[in-house]
């Protein structure tokens, strides 16, 4: 059942308003939806299709009278409606069962509170309706449930009526103000506590926030409330974008297949982008909270204002949302160094999980032309890629450009669900001189045609006429459905250096390649220059330049781009690694003393941040390292990176320790940039320390990680020790793992890193995979909650290359058997476990034959979901 783009057809009714009652009982719960419809006057009359899915139907009147109807597959058809364009009234009344919902799509409860989750396609889980984003209607909600099991009842708006009724019952009424798609609705019932904040925005208005958790959790709320007064005062500042509800609510689940969900006024999150005190959360979680928080709230303009006409234009809203996330969490940063460390995280994701995707079989463009199942969808192409090609855009328009687009954007499509090419359309018709205007329809390449461009550079230098030219060319591989591509336009921020390093006055600009191949020429130009390609990573392109060694070594010392100093290491590193994995000979030692010495310089440089020092002493994933081969042995790359690593670790162990002690003690716990920076560098002097220690048998080291775990005064601290222990193989790190798992007993975030760093340690002899089937015994191992079976299994087979990919396919047999069983109840979770064997025809021998017979394996099975199928067809296919 595959859907097409190119099918879009308008609907053919309207919903002017739903009025829906809800009687919450998780066994049976009873809704009865009262709709006004219109035909659509732009559409031939045709009969009215609903979607629906897990409901029991009881009624249908239509004006008020019964009427015939039918069901076809999951459809309710509606043939003999009124005529004319005159609205008219549609009841239906179903019920379904939340408790029995595993899916956690549509309604469902978690932990005795009810939830829902309608995005994308979920509202219909609840009740017969249009359920597409171009059908937007007013809401009303009437809320009924038990006082004292559900005593608070929540909807999307205003409340405005509440009160008892009889046998212990009570109810709430919700209007929201502002019309919708369906994707939109949420409901809340429980025992939930709110942290409030009463606001008044730039614009005069005043709100009220409030963050719903669980009794006992308040005390982990306060990171989430000032993450989104902060997006509230950066929307309005950075775009002029203003809150325009009375209330807006977050609330948090345990059970939740995603990060969060934007429904209007009231977000439904993932405790783990909620919950958060320095005992129990790290500066990643802090960091991941401010994001999501800052993303859900942006999505409010971006996504729900102006929505997506269909479910192809999807990264219009996550692809805008994630480039306004990121860029809030850039401007919170604050310094150029904190901003560029933002980059450099955004941009290693884009890399480590974007361009494999984008090279593997589920490879789609940022607006997809057809789908099997849109979950499978809300990708890392969807979200990172289109945000990149937002930001682009700004590039290619300028900052104050962009914001001019923007409001253009809402000028003219405020309350609209509108597609990608409205958005690009109105960032350049308000830059009508820009670079992005002129080059319009190329630039929408961006948006239908997949896979990583190429960006080739070569340079030339010509002393006797004092004049460098460089060449920039462009390639993109074929992707599957796409065998060839057009050239793209690639906005190419650079620069030269001299020998000496120094920046050549004049010699910075953005060069718009939109040729296959251009040159740029730069005269007057008196030796050889460095040149610094793709500054700020300003396309998402794979960059091929043959630069030498040294010149390497003169823009990780120098530039004046802290991205392209970062990148410079990484390339160093990289070309070293891919040297030693493809050497025939045994592991030994890939790197040399010019690799060493300067990381050494950059970690003895006074002038540079810990958390930039950290990111530079960091090599490059095992994933990204096979990226770069056409045949990939993972337990090679595996072995190679850990020699890379303990190599590090003894050459530069002194200053490991002065690295250590320096930033050991950091003052009282605030997860800003420059305290997280030099949390981060001294855990990582710490794993350096233990792991020069494993050979040396010396027990300094993993005694004073001992120490620093039993003493640490935040999470971040504490976990760094216990994973330099864990990393390291340490004989302290069992009892450690113990003690841990004792302390925060009931603290289920904390109980997912403790799956999550066992899962994911270093493989010694093949001892991971029966850890990890011995953790799935362990009584607080639940594999149908979402984040419990991601902190073990897919720690394991997404997250451990060097573990899972095993001589014996022992980790492909696990996989196999995770996927079918997690797919019987949660069809999402399974078919994000499913691309795990994504790139397997890259595999060199025996996991790629073995690879390949697990997912026939799953294939096989005949009850597969939708989800599930799509993942391992487009695996299998050629
Ligand atoms: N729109 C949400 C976000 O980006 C994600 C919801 C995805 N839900 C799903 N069932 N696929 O924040
Ligand atoms: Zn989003």
């Amino acid at each position: 059942p595959v859907v097409k783009r190119e099918d879009y057809a308008a609907p053919a009714f309207l919903v002017d308003s739903v009025d829906l009652c809800f009687d919450l009982d998780p066994a049976k719960t009873r809704v009865l939806n009262k709709m006004r419809l219109r035909r659509n006057p732009a559409v031939a009359a045709q009969p009215l299709r609903l979607d629906g899915e897990d409901l029991n139907l009881a009624r249908v009147l239509v004006n008020g009278e019964g009427s015939s109807f039918k069901l076809e597959g999951k459809q309710l058809v509606l043939e003999k409606l009124p005529e004319g364009e005159e609205p008219f009234e549609l009841e239906i009344f179903t019920t379904c069962a939340p408790a029995k919902n595993s899916k956690l799509m549509g309604l469902y409860v978690s932990q005795g509170t009810f939830f829902t989750q309608c995005e994308a396609e979920g509202f219909r889980r609840i009740t017969y309706f249009l359920d597409r984003p171009d059908v937007m209607a007013s809401y009303q909600v009437t809320l009924r449930a038990d006082k004292a099991a559900y005593p608070v009842l929540l909807s999307n708006g205003n409340l405005v009526e509440q009160g008892d009724l009889d046998d212990g019952r009570h109810y709430a009424r919700w209007v929201d103000p502002h019309k919708k798609p369906c994707y939109l609705f949420a409901l809340v019932a429980g025992q939930l506590v709110a942290r409030e904040q009463r606001i008044r925005s730039r614009s005069g208005g005043e709100h009220l926030l409030q963050v719903y958790v669980r009794p006992g959790d308040l005390d982990k709320t306060e990171h989430a409330m000032n993450s989104l007064m902060a997006s509230i005062a950066w929307d309005e500042a950075r775009f002029g974008l203003p809150l325009d509800l009375e209330r807006f609510m977050i609330v948090a689940t345990s059970d939740f297949n995603m990060g969060a969900m934007e429904n209007k006024g009231l977000n439904i999150f993932n405790t783990k982008y909620v919950l958060a005190n320095p005992a129990t959360a790290t500066d990643a979680d802090y960091a991941g909270i401010e994001s999501v928080v800052g993303h859900e709230y942006f999505h409010n303009w971006t996504g729900n204002r102006v929505t997506c006409r269909d479910w192809f234009q999807l990264s219009l809203k996550e692809g805008l949302t994630v480039f306004r996330d990121q860029e809030f969490s850039m401007d919170m940063a604050g310094s150029v160094s904190a901003r560029a460390v933002k980059r450099i995280e955004d941009v290693r994701v884009l890399r480590s999980a974007q361009f494999p995707e984008d090279a593997g079989p589920m490879a789609h463009p940022v607006r997809p032309d057809q789908y099997a199942e849109i979950n499978n969808f809300y990708t890392v192409t969807i979200y990172e890629k289109g945000s990149e090609v937002v930001r682009m855009q700004q590039t290619l328009v300028g900052r104050e450009g962009f914001a001019r687009g923007m409001k253009l954007y809402f000028e003219r499509h405020d309350g609209q669900a509108v597609t990608c090419d409205d958005f690009a359309q109105a960032i350049a018709d308000a830059n009508p001189d820009s670079e992005l205007a002129r080059l319009l329809p190329q630039f929408k390449r961006w948006y239908s045609q997949a896979g990583t461009p190429r960006l080739h550079a070569s340079g030339y230098f010509d002393a006797e006429a004092r004049r460098y030219t460089l060449t920039l060319g462009q390639s993109c591989p074929a992707t599957p459905g796409q065998p060839s591509k057009k050239a793209f336009v690639i906005p190419v921020a650079l620069g030269l250096l001299d020998a000496q390093g120094r920046e050549i006055e004049g010699s910075a600009r953005t060069v718009v390649l939109s040729e296959t191949s251009q040159t740029v020429v730069f005269e007057g130009i008196d030796a050889a220059p460095v040149p610094s390609i793709l500054r700020g990573f300003s396309a998402p392109v794979i960059l091929e330049h043959d630069s030498s060694d040294a010149e390497l070594l003169t823009l990780l010392a120098h530039d004046s781009d802290p991205f392209n100093r970062w990148e410079a290491g990484q390339r160093l590193a990289l070309r070293r690694a891919l040297a030693a994995v493809q050497s025939a000979d045994a592991v030994h030692q890939p790197l040399d003393a010019a690799y060493l010495d300067a990381m050494r310089a950059i970690l003895r440089a006074p002038e540079l941040d810990a958390a930039f020092k950290e990111l530079v002493l960091t090599l490059p994933g095992e994933g990204y390292i096979a990226e770069q081969l056409d045949e990939v042995d993972p337990q090679r790359i595996h072995a190679v990176r850990e020699a890379m690593r303990e190599q590090l670790a003894h050459a530069l162990q002194e200053d490991w320790i002065q690295a250590f002690e320096a930033h050991q003690d950091n003052g009282a716990f605030r997860p800003d940039p420059v305290s997280s920076g030099r949390r981060a560098l001294a855990g990582l002097a710490l794993n350096m320390l233990c792991l020069a220690a494993r050979e040396n048998g010396n027990p300094v080291w993993p005694g004073k990680a001992l120490q620093r775990f039993k003493d640490a005064g935040n999470m971040t601290d504490r976990v760094n020790a216990l994973s330099a222990l864990v990393g390291s193989g340490s004989a302290l790190a069992q009892p450690a793992l113990e003690r841990f798992h004792a302390l925060f007993k009931g603290e289920e975030l904390v109980l997912d890193k403790w799956f999550a760093l066992q899962a994911g340690a270093p493989d010694r002899g093949g001892n991971i995979l029966p850890l990890v089937k011995q953790l799935m015994q362990h009584p607080d191992f639940h594999l149908r909650n979402p984040n419990r079976a991601r902190s073990l299994i897919f720690s394991y087979c997404n997250a451990n290359p060097g573990a899972f990919h095993r001589v014996d396919a022992a980790g492909y047999r696990f996989w196999s058997e995770r996927v079918l069983e997690i797919d019987a109840f949660n069809p999402q979770v399974a078919a994000r476990l499913a691309r795990a064997l994504d790139r397997w025809k890259k595999l060199a021998e025996p996991y790629r034959s073995a690879a390949r017979e697990a997912i026939a394996r799953v294939a096989a099975k005949a009850d597969l979901s939708n989800d599930v199928r799509e993942v391992v067809t487009r695996a299998l296919a050629d």
